[in-house]
């Protein structure tokens, strides 16, 4: 992928906490010589509005241990299944599900891994660090979660003391959000870490190997970046996150990228 830094990327760039080195300049530069410098800044974003929990109106039906029937769900129901769910031990320690934010038909979608702390406490995804981060790199795309982009992790209850997923969790929880993408209908997902990557496609390469090319997931075009939380601990690799977002860029530009799986 060519990476131009017109007006609109080196504002992009500045959102994420990104340094343009000296000899970037323009467009006029060589795609070779686009390089980006991680800084540490972390921007103060708007305080992200904590939402009511939503009651469990809806009981889960489940059928074995796994909530059946989810895929005809309309929004209300869906989320009050999610609510109700006691598909897998997660639901003993949340204080509350998270569902996801966004509206509900959306361009882009944002796909994470889990709640954590401050997101089992106010039902919101990405509300911590990471979602400061996350926040800020949408913004530098023309994103906002209150308008254009909704945003879902894989597990919908928090994993004890933020414990990696474990994979019958996963397959718990993944009829939640294959509702969700079909009701979105969004035209490309980010998949941001290790987790999203291995619940949507089924992979255990390393998101390293997955960046750069198209993936699929219900036909919905998915690209692969690294984790904000990851970001946060690894700045040198903020400038490939932004290559990332600029290859989802250019997929909703209609440009054509250069190799797809
Ligand atoms: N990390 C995630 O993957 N999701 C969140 O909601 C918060 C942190």
């Amino acid at each position: 992928m060519t990476l131009q830094l017109d007006p609109r990327r080196i504002a992009m760039l500045q959102e994420m906490g990104l340094r343009l080195l000296p000899r970037v300049a323009s467009v006029d530069a060589e795609p070779e010589a686009v390089v980006a410098e991680a800084v540490e800044s972390v921007q103060a974003v708007a305080p992200v509005q904590a939402r009511a929990p939503v009651a469990p109106a809806v009981p889960v039906r489940v059928r074995g241990d796994r909530p059946a029937g989810v895929e005809s769900l309309d929004w209300a129901d869906l989320e009050a299944a999610a609510a109700g769910c006691r598909a897998c031990g997660l639901c003993e320690s949340r204080r509350n599900t998270v569902f996801g934010v966004g509206p509900q038909r959306a361009d882009w979608m944002v796909i994470g891994e889990a709640p954590g702390e401050n997101e089992d406490q106010q039902g919101e995804p990405f509300v911590g660090q990471a979602g400061k981060l996350l926040d800020n790199m949408l913004r530098a795309a023309g994103l906002d979660r209150r308008r254009n982009v909704y945003i879902a992790n894989v597990l919908k209850c928090r994993p004890p003391g933020n414990r990696n997923p474990e994979p019958q969790e996963v397959a718990q929880c993944e009829p939640f959000l294959r509702r969700q993408v079909a009701l979105v209908q969004p035209r490309v997902i980010l998949a941001m870490g290790r987790f999203a990557v291995q619940a949507i496609l089924q992979s255990q390469e390393p998101v390293g190997r997955l960046r750069g090319r198209v993936h699929r997931y219900e036909g919905v075009p998915v690209v692969v970046t690294y984790h904000p939380a990851y970001l946060l601990r690894n700045l040198q690799d903020k400038a490939k996150a932004w290559s990332d977002l600029c290859l989802a860029m250019d997929l909703m530009d209609g440009v054509q990228p250069a190799a797809s799986t």
